[in-house]
């Protein structure tokens, strides 16, 4: 009951689904402050925490997932390069590039973009890069830039260029980390950007956060988001977050590993795609784990938990692990057992196979993915999150009449036209 009022807090102040990261992870999290603080009572603890905000603030870094390392899944900050280098993006010192990351956690996204850009000949003087995060004790590493090995996993060598080596730790070169504004701050409160956005952004990165969130808070970032984007912006997601985007009238940018989309001009463009009650579908077949997609549910909760199927048993946990590992990035290992749970017990979990070819898509494997994304839709033909993937992957592709009709499948799903 005491946890129920102060997760309910939690959900209304920073948007939080209890579900991402498990009610147990949070209950124990809140147990663990309560006691920190002295009290038992979880009226008297609520009471706390909405009148006091440094124990707010505690309770909250407790909380948040900081996960994050130099450019994490790649493909982003390779594109933004290439796109000066084409000429797509222009930046100069009299008009520089403006560009938001929120949330920012420790740094290692902005400072991503900024030595993309450096190394893409981009001029220090044109670049204008604000980075955004709840968190107080990430942005104190943020603004020391002073990076441990985890926060390079998986990178080429390039990097070490920009940082010079003291003991287990690196520091990012003066020049580089002074070309990043941190601002500490809540996504969710309309009073987020007055002070600093002087100007809408015509580039936005918002990546590993909605899917942390509630329907609702995903909303209201979004519409957060949209007032700070001008209109033919580039925004930056996760794989799976890009939906939102698309259901509020943004397209989607093919290109492999990217996962961004650009804003409409036209501001009339952004109309959500209203969404109705699941519509009847034909009965599943007998072998199938299908269930109707929940209506209003975006793909994916967090990044690589899809909604096929939502059932707390023991395969379940097996799942949840193989998700906590890729959402951390140890995709080899979430692979492995991923692999393991399909070839015995999970071999006919849709949900199982749709995991896996995320897996295998945030590796940059899409043939393998593409063949586990039909072998879920096989297994259950309501497997919402492996439609959109497939039409996505499709459109990647070029296979335009593919992507069209795996889209309209998925769309039917919550009853709406394609
Ligand atoms: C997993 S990290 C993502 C960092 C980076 N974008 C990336 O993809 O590597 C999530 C971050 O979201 C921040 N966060 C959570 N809720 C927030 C909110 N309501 N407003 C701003 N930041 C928030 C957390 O503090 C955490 O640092």
């Amino acid at each position: 009951m005491a946890f129920t009022t102060v997760e309910k807090y939690l959900e209304d102040a920073i948007g939080l689904d209890p579900e991402s990261i498990g009610t147990r992870k949070l209950s124990h999290t809140i147990a663990s402050c309560m006691k920190h603080a002295g009290i038992t009572d979880g009226a008297a603890y609520l009471d706390l925490i909405i009148n006091n905000a440094a124990a707010r603030d505690e309770l909250i870094e407790e909380i948040v997932v900081p996960e994050t390392w130099f450019f994490r899944d790649s493909g982003p900050f390779q594109f933004l390069a290439d796109s000066f280098a084409l000429g797509d993006l222009a930046a100069t010192p009299a008009r520089p590039l403006r560009i938001l990351s929120v949330p920012c956690s420790s740094g290692e996204e902005p400072y991503s973009i900024a030595m993309a850009l450096l190394d893409a000949a981009v001029k220090p003087k044109a670049l204008r890069i604000d980075a955004v995060d709840i968190s107080g004790r990430a942005l104190t590493v943020a603004r020391q830039a002073s990076f441990g090995r985890s926060s390079f996993r998986g990178i080429p060598g390039l990097w070490q260029q920009h940082f010079t080596q003291e003991g287990r730790f690196w520091q990012l070169h003066p020049d580089v980390a002074r070309l990043v504004r941190f601002h500490q701050g809540n996504i969710l409160e309309a009073a987020i950007q007055a002070d600093w956005a002087a100007q809408p952004y015509q580039i936005i990165f918002c990546r590993n956060l909605l899917i942390y969130l509630t329907h609702e808070a995903r909303r209201r970032v979004f519409d957060r988001l949209n007032n700070l984007l001008e209109p033919g912006g580039l925004l930056f997601s996760g794989h799976t977050e890009v939906l939102l985007f698309q259901q509020f009238g943004y397209s989607i940018i093919s290109d492999r590993g990217c996962f961004a989309c650009r804003k409409p001009q036209a501001q009339e463009a952004l109309k959500p795609i209203a969404r109705r009650q699941p519509v009847s579908r034909p009965a599943a077949p007998a072998r199938s784990t299908r269930r109707e997609a929940k209506p209003g549910r975006l793909i994916g909760s967090p990044v690589f938990a899809t909604t096929c199927t939502q059932k707390a048993d023991k395969k379940e946990a097996v799942l949840t692990t193989v998700r906590k590992l890729a959402d951390r990035g140890e995709l080899e290992h979430a692979r492995r057992l991923c692999d393991q749970y399909l070839r015995g017990s999970g071999s006919l979990n849709a949900q199982a196979h749709c995991l896996m070819g995320e897996i295998s898509q945030a590796g940059n494997m899409p043939d393998a993915a593409e063949q586990s994304f039909l072998r879920a839709v096989y297994l259950d033909p309501a497997c919402y999150d492996a439609l959109v993937h497939l039409s996505l992957l499709y459109e990647r592709k070029g296979s335009r009449d593919k992507a069209l009709l795996f889209r309209q499948r998925a769309r039917r799903l919550h009853g709406e036209t394609a």
